[in-house]
């Protein structure tokens, strides 16, 4: 497993949550619209309880414009769950997320009976900016925009409508591996906990079968047909080639190759790309839950063993460290 996060401030903001949540009629949760299920927090079903959710694919000009409504299809088909996408250049947001959260808890509303909404996402996911354009808008105070105050924690989106901020917020193991890649991908996770090149290879991986065109294209790869098919590895040390990541001998400093890979998709400088479809995320989420059972079954035969006295007699395999 490569990406390693130690959320320190985890604890302290989901202790938050769940003093706020009792409270709460909709929770909002900020997803990039690039990765929109590795960005989607698996605890917090588990911390909201039966809370009507609304997921919000924010940068969606960022994202493949024909994977966003796969995805927030997929989002709407999840129980209780509505699904909007958004993005920075949207200069009036305040409407729509307020229209959203009333369809989802249509018995609040009005002054004695006030929705109260959470907002949450993974840190860089664009939160802050979303609260800023929200609160700016106040000091605009534009025409039809419903008034915006911000009292602490809490903006006053509309008279009868309160969102409740929370900070950025990651989970304390990645069971997908390859959300993992995709989170350090988009720069949601620390630089200090991946490797660059590990991450460039996967992302070359997630990016070669459906963007072929926006690799050649960029990298000026001559063929567009075979890249597909190409080893990542190959794949990323002719990106590495074509943009100058050359050493002595001619060969391809992969360190150098893996930034240039990052940095570009971070930028979006390819064009508009989603690194995951509803079934790619589906059958990784299935992948590592069976491995979590397997794993899991294979503790309790060793705690078992452990208690008859015959732990010695399982065989090696069996006595993986456990995390
Ligand atoms: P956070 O509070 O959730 O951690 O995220 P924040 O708002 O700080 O946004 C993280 C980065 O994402 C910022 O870029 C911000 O400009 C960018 N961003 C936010 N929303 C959108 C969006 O809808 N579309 C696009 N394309 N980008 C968005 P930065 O480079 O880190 O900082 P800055 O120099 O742009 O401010």
């Amino acid at each position: 497993m490569a990406i390693q996060w130690f959320p320190a401030h985890m604890n302290v903001t989901k202790k938050a949550i769940l003093e706020r949540i009792k409270d709460i009629d909709v929770v909002i949760e900020l997803l990039d619209a690039r990765l929109p299920g590795s960005s989607a927090n698996p605890m917090l079903a588990q911390i909201t309880g039966n809370r009507r959710k609304l997921k919000v694919l924010n940068k969606q000009d960022l994202a493949d414009p024909v994977q966003t409504e796969a995805w927030l299809a997929w989002w709407r088909e999840q129980s209780d769950t509505g699904a909007i996408s958004l993005d920075a250049g949207e200069r009036a947001p305040a409407q729509r997320l307020i229209n959203a959260c009333r369809e989802l808890a249509p018995n609040r509303g009005g002054m004695d009976k006030p929705l109260r909404v959470l907002i949450c996402g993974i840190p860089n996911v664009g939160k802050s900016t979303l609260l800023n354009t929200l609160v700016g808008k106040k000091a605009a105070k534009t025409g039809d925009e419903a008034g915006v105050t911000r009292i602490e924690q809490r903006i006053n989106l509309a008279s009868d409508f309160y969102l409740f901020d929370t900070p950025g917020m990651l989970w304390p193991k990645i069971h997908v591996e390859k959300s993992g890649y995709h989170l350090a991908a988009s720069g949601a996770v620390g630089k200090n906990a991946y490797d660059e090149e590990e991450v460039a290879l996967e992302l070359a991986n997630s990016l070669k079968g459906p963007y072929p065109h926006l690799l050649a294209s960029r990298y000026k790869l001559d063929d567009v047909d075979a890249i597909p098919s190409m080893h990542d590895d190959a794949l990323l040390t002719e990106i590495g080639r074509k943009r100058g990541a050359v050493i002595s001998g001619g060969r391809v400093n992969m360190q150098k190759a893996a930034e240039v890979l990052i940095n570009d998709f971070r930028s979006s400088v390819m064009g508009r790309i989603t690194l995951e479809t509803p079934a790619q995320f589906e059958a990784w989420c299935a992948a590592a839950e069976a491995a979590e059972a397997e794993k899991q079954a294979k503790k309790l035969a060793r705690q078992k063993a452990a208690k008859r006295g015959t732990r010695d007699a399982l065989p090696d395999d069996e006595t993986d460290a456990e995390d």
